[in-house]
């Protein structure tokens, strides 16, 4: 059995899946110290962990009491120094290799050397992070879905290099915040996203080639296939400019054309047309 017990947790990146993490982990009772750049992104997924917490309340899901308890478990910096007492650092800052080499660096220098280092990234080789340290037998991915505080499934990548304990341990911390923990080989598109993109681009060139309109082809998804939404619907959602650029990176590593993105996806791309965050995607939307 391992030995370390996760209590302190450090998240490096306070955007949409940092601030969903950080929320998770400080319900289920342990703190996180959050880390960003700047002081305002920082009080900014505050704000929002907490209008979270309150509609939580409101709904009678938590008792209001809670809120500025649970509230309280989080440290919000922007010093390296904070992080030295982490058993976990989960690294959720933006989808760049380069910028998660020297998020990492920071991270192994400022951490003892029994703590778990470990990534979020969607699609970049945890491989080639963990060799970028001193420390790959530590290095293990932990890819959450959003909204983190929701979303059952957290796929556990396990590198060539990861040691066996910093396995079974973040496998024994996923299970703590009662997620369900996949363990995946380090391959772009691990298990979901590699099965998932290409059923949305198949769903975009059904679209294009006038097969049925996007109504048509969501609702027979979802009554067909028994899919809660539409794989047009879920395009917006996840922001069509990711959705390109996953695939991109999918049909890169395999070289296989059954990635290559579909060209009226690369046409709404060029054209703005993002999905939810831009108000237009396959359908329309009021901007929030
Ligand atoms: N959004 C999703 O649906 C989703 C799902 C699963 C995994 N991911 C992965 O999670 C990671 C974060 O994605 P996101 O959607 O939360 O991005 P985001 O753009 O919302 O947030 C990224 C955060 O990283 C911060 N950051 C940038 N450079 C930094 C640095 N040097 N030090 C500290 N913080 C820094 C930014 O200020 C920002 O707050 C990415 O690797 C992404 O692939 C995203």
């Amino acid at each position: 059995m391992s030995e370390i017990n996760i209590n302190t947790v450090c998240i490096i990146g306070a955007g949409t899946m940092g601030s969903g993490i950080t929320e998770l982990i400080v319900s289920m009772g342990k703190k996180v110290v959050l880390l960003d750049l700047e002081k305002g992104i920082l009080e900014g997924a505050l704000g929002t962990i907490e209008k979270n917490l309150r509609r939580l309340a409101q709904r009678g899901k938590m008792e209001k009491e809670q809120v500025s308890l649970v509230l309280s478990r989080i440290q919000l910096t922007e010093d390296y120094g904070d992080i030295s007492d982490a058993d976990i650092v989960i690294e959720a800052a933006s989808e760049d290799m380069e910028l998660k080499k020297v998020i990492f660096n920071r991270i192994e220098k400022s951490t003892r050397e029994s703590a778990i280092i470990a990534t979020n990234t969607s699609t970049l080789s945890v491989s080639e992070l963990a060799m970028s340290t001193s420390r790959p037998e530590k290095v293990v991915g932990i890819h959450f879905f959003n909204p983190a505080p929701i979303m059952k499934l957290v796929e556990v990548i396990n590198t060539a290099k990861t040691s066996p304990e910093t396995l079974e341990q973040t496998i024994e911390f996923v299970r703590s915040l009662d997620k369900y923990p996949v363990t995946v080989k380090d391959r772009t598109g691990f298990v979901v996203n590699r099965i998932l993109l290409p059923m949305i681009n198949e769903a975009i060139f059904v679209l294009d080639e006038g097969v049925a309109t996007a109504a048509e082809i969501d609702n027979a998804m979802k009554l067909g296939a028994n899919h809660p939404i539409g794989p047009l619907a879920l395009a917006d959602l996840i922001g069509l400019d990711v959705t390109l650029s996953v695939l991109n990176v999918l049909y890169e590593e395999y070289g296989d054309p059954k990635f290559r993105p579909a060209p009226l996806l690369k046409e709404m791309v060029r054209s703005d047309y993002l999905g939810r965050k831009t108000g237009k995607g396959f359908f329309e939307y009021r901007k929030r």
